[in-house]
């Protein structure tokens, strides 16, 4: 019998510093950087974001939402036996943050690593860990996504700084005879690379060029439209369905016009796409799972629906699940 993974539990976390448009603006105003309320929201849709602690890293983030999408699932730390962290943002350059967030569940013994694909990230992970269920390498997967994008904002940026915020959130993905996950793909292109970036790293006991993102927001977008209504269908065709068969869309969450633009190419109506980028901004990694766990809480999502989750992000990285719930 053909063995299919599946969401069996889901959860997130935000951190409880909320900052609006406006107490952004005036936090930057003192370093004379201009920006307002009605421009964010009018280029964006981002009304607010969430800042972690000083002291408060990715995998404390990922600990919350993981603790939440575990009880979801009716399961104990210990029964997992798979977990892969998506982020840019990890704890430490090594070891990798699912290791930290492994030991902070009280647990040992199965393979924990994270996985990089920027804002990309929570679909590569979730893609990987189907692919591991499907074969039986793993039969209980926690996939995280989590970041503390605050800690690599350059606020003298207005272009850039207005845009992340930080969360985590996380899925519960189990061996199952129905699927699940219908189909997956995953894309890069690295010839992009420079679009969307943070140049720096670590060389002899220093940071070496730039610690903080940089992004070419125009070619961002228009690369992000260009490629997210195509990754939506070619994974429908993968699964033999169409646009018409989507309950509904889970976009990553970087800005509205994007997300309209991209429903709108596939004929979905604006009521069949979860939208969080209002109130969490861009929290790359976790946007996707925090929407989905959004989703699912407030009762839009329920079980049996079928579900596109789609993303974009640096590297250039794209991709896109099909799942029933
Ligand atoms: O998560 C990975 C994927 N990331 C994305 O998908 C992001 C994709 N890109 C975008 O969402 C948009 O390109 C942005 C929201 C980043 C920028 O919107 P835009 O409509 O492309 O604006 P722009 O960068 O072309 O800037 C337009 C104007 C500029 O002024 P001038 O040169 O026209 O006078 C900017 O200086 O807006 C100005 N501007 C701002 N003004 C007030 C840029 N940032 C701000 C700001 N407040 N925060």
């Amino acid at each position: 019998m053909r063995r299919f993974s599946r969401i069996t539990g889901t959860g997130s976390y935000l951190p409880p510093r909320r900052l609006t448009n406006a107490d952004l603006a005036a936090q930057l105003a003192v370093d004379g950087i201009e920006t307002s309320d009605e421009w964010i929201v009018e280029r964006t849709g981002i009304r607010a974001r969430y800042f972690a602690a000083p002291d408060v890293t990715a995998s404390d983030l990922a600990l919350e939402a993981s603790r939440h999408a575990l009880t979801a699932a009716d399961l104990q730390a210990s029964d997992i036996d798979l977990i892969i962290v998506a982020t840019s943002t990890p704890d430490m350059v090594f070891p990798s943050t699912a290791t930290i967030l492994q030991h902070k569940l009280g647990v040992a013994g199965c393979p924990a690593f994270d996985l990089q694909a920027v804002c990309s990230g929570f679909i590569y992970a979730l893609a990987v860990a189907d692919a591991m269920i499907q074969t039986g390498a793993a039969s209980k997967a926690l996939v995280v996504g989590a970041e503390v994008f605050s800690r690599i904002l350059d606020f003298k940026d207005r272009g850039t700084c207005v845009l992340f915020g930080d969360g985590a959130g996380a899925v519960v993905l189990e061996a199952s005879t129905t699927p699940g996950i219908l189909a997956t793909e995953m894309h890069a292109d690295g010839k992009h690379m420079g679009i969307l970036c943070v140049p720096g790293n670590v060389s002899g006991g220093k940071i070496l060029g730039d610690p903080t993102l940089k992004m070419d927001g125009p070619a961002v977008f228009k690369l992000a439209v260009g490629v997210l209504a195509d990754v939506a269908r070619s994974v429908l065709a993968k699964a033999g369905l169409t646009e018409a068969d989507v309950d509904w869309l889970v976009p990553h969450q970087a800005n509205i016009r994007i997300m309209q633009s991209t429903a709108k190419k596939l004929k979905l109506g604006d009521d069949k796409v979860i939208v969080t980028v209002h109130d969490h901004g861009n929290t790359s990694a976790a946007s996707i799972p925090l929407a989905l766990d959004v989703g699912v809480r407030d009762g839009r999502i329920q079980p049996g629906q079928t579900v596109l989750l789609e993303g974009v992000g640096g590297g250039f990285t794209w991709g896109a699940v099909l799942l029933k719930m």
